[in-house]
């Protein structure tokens, strides 16, 4: 069997070249090499490699440590895996939604509607948005006028994914490019027969 000298150079120059190289030399002087099996023929005779990776991963961890210590924000891990000052922040934001309860305190002829018919189920800011504002100070913030035509076709435009119970009708056939509040109330949007008759729907 021929022995095959590797093509890498790095071992057959002067060990005086690199600190490390001394080190090298050291332990490759003191083992003795075999005649035969290359493979076997010392063990340390690349170490060289795997201490240039030895460093390479060591700067990495170093670079790793200093980096996370920069970037990672001062009070995350507080609480728990999240920045723990993100709940002071997010507790300062304004309050967009009010509740229904806050509504309903003051528009009771409202609530009185509402009562009558399905639609006690849906809150007032489903419909009316994030009013916070307005229930603070009705008298110089007013919630702008709705959109029928968007509104109730979110949720009642037919779609067969939706429960067959849920009332839902094709919108553009349904309405016949009216307003949905022409005919429905949209507090108490059941059509009572009486209303039914005033408005002339074929429905
Ligand atoms: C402190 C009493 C008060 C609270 C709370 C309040 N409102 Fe009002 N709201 C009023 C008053 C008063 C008006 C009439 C303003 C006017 O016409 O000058 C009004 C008017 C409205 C209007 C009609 C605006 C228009 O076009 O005339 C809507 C819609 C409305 N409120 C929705 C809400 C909703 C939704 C809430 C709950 C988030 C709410 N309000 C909470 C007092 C209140
Ligand atoms: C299903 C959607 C829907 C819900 C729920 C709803 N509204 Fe309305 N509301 C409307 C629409 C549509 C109008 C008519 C268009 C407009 O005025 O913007 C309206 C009009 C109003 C008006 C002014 C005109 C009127 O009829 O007196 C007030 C005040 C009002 N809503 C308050 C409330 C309050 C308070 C609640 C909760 C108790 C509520 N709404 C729940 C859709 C809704
Ligand atoms: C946020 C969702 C939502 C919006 C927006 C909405 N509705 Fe409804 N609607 C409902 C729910 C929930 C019911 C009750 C369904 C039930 O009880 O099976 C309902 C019921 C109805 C019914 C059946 C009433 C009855 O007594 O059989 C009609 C009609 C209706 N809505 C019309 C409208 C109209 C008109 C609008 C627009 C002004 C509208 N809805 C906006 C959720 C909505
Ligand atoms: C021309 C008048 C008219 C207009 C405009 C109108 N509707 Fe209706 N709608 C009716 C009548 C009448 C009924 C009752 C039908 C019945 O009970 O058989 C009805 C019933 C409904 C129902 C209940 C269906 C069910 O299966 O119980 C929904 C939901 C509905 N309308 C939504 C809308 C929406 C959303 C709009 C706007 C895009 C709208 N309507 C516009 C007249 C109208």
């Amino acid at each position: 069997m021929t022995h095959i000298t590797p093509p890498c150079d790095l071992n057959h120059r002067s060990s005086n070249e690199f600190p490390v190289s001394k080190i090298i030399a050291f332990f490759s002087r003191k083992i003795p090499r075999p005649q035969s099996g290359a493979g076997k023929a010392n063990l340390f005779k690349d170490i060289e490699h795997l201490i240039r990776l030895a460093v390479v991963m060591a700067i990495a961890l170093i670079a790793f440590v200093v980096l996370r210590a920069a970037i990672v924000p001062r009070s995350f891990g507080q609480y728990g895996h999240y920045r723990g000052a993100a709940i002071a922040e997010i507790a300062s934001r304004p309050i967009a939604y009010a509740g229904h309860d806050v509504c309903e305190a003051c528009h009771t002829d409202i609530v009185d509607q509402k009562k009558l018919g399905k639609h006690i189920v849906v809150p007032c800011e489903a419909c009316h948005g994030p009013q916070a504002a307005h229930a603070n100070d009705p008298a110089s913030i007013k919630p702008p006028k709705l959109d029928t035509a968007g509104l109730c076709a979110r949720c009642h435009e037919a779609n067969s994914a939706k429960p067959k119970g849920f009332p839902q009708v094709a919108t553009a056939d349904h309405s016949g490019g009216l307003a949905c509040d022409t005919c429905h109330q949209p507090h108490r949007p059941k059509i009572e027969d009486d209303a039914k008759s005033a408005t002339g729907s074929k429905k």
